[in-house]
């Protein structure tokens, strides 16, 4: 396992939103988060900059500067959190890849690995959860055996984009949306409005429709603190 830890920021060297990271007033921290399969970031800085211990896990090194494992998760899920958001990798469980599970035996192995991966973030014994995946097909569906709470869209959340991100929420309310934008974003071209389905093939077109919206980030951060500690 790889810890890389960076707990204070400097201004110039913070992601580009709202100030330092972890620069809450009295030093004293808000609990910990654990961000499950992120390399960006996005949700770790997002929490860290209102004063969480927030931690990001991932195989693949953190993008930027800020506390990240890069291991597999479950070697930390067994640490005290007080919160876990995951990202679980959606290749074999999307309803947009329904169609290559019938050409390959394999793919449905993977299938049945990735469900169980979903099953061991949901049942981790942390008392707030949200994981989020693009919409599933029904196969995969029935493996987790859990309805998703919510659907949201970037546009909910001040992108002009649509993608539509289902959150399996324990333990947390629904997210609320923060700046509507969809009446502008449809007067876009269609190329520019689903700009991640439009994405040219390449080796890095994964990680560009992966990544965490900022917006989304900040909306998780924000809501979620606000449930969790009232009083903060
Ligand atoms: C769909 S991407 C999520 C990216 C995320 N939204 C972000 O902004 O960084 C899924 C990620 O899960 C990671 N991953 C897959 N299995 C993992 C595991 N067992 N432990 C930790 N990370 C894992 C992959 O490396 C990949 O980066």
């Amino acid at each position: 396992m790889i810890a890389q830890t960076e707990m204070l920021l400097t201004p110039s060297s913070a992601p580009s939103t709202d100030g330092p990271i972890n620069s809450v007033g009295s030093g004293r921290l808000l609990g910990r988060v654990l961000v499950a399969c992120e390399y960006s970031g996005a949700v770790r800085d997002a929490f860290a900059r209102l004063g969480w211990d927030a931690w990001s896990c991932d195989l693949l090194p953190s993008e930027g500067p800020g506390n990240h494992y890069q291991c597999d998760v479950r070697d930390v899920l067994k640490e005290k959190w007080d919160i876990l958001i995951g990202h679980p990798t959606c290749t074999y469980m999307s309803n947009s890849g329904v169609s290559w599970l019938h050409k390959s035996a394999e793919r449905w192995m993977k299938l049945f690995e990735a469900a169980d991966f979903f099953g061991e973030l949901w049942n981790a014994d942390v008392p707030h959860i949200a994981l989020e995946n693009p919409v599933m097909h029904k196969y995969a569906k029935r493996l987790i055996g859990v309805k998703q709470s919510q659907v949201v869209q970037p546009w909910m959340f001040g992108h002009m984009e649509g993608k539509a991100t289902c959150l399996w929420l324990k333990n947390l309310p629904l997210l609320t949306e923060t700046n509507n934008v969809k009446t502008e974003m449809m007067k876009l071209p269609i190329n520019q409005r689903q700009r991640l389905h439009y994405l040219p093939p390449g080796p890095y077109r994964w990680k560009e429709r992966s990544r965490t919206f900022s917006g989304l980030a900040n909306a998780m951060a924000n809501q979620w603190t606000l449930a969790t500690r009232p009083n903060s």
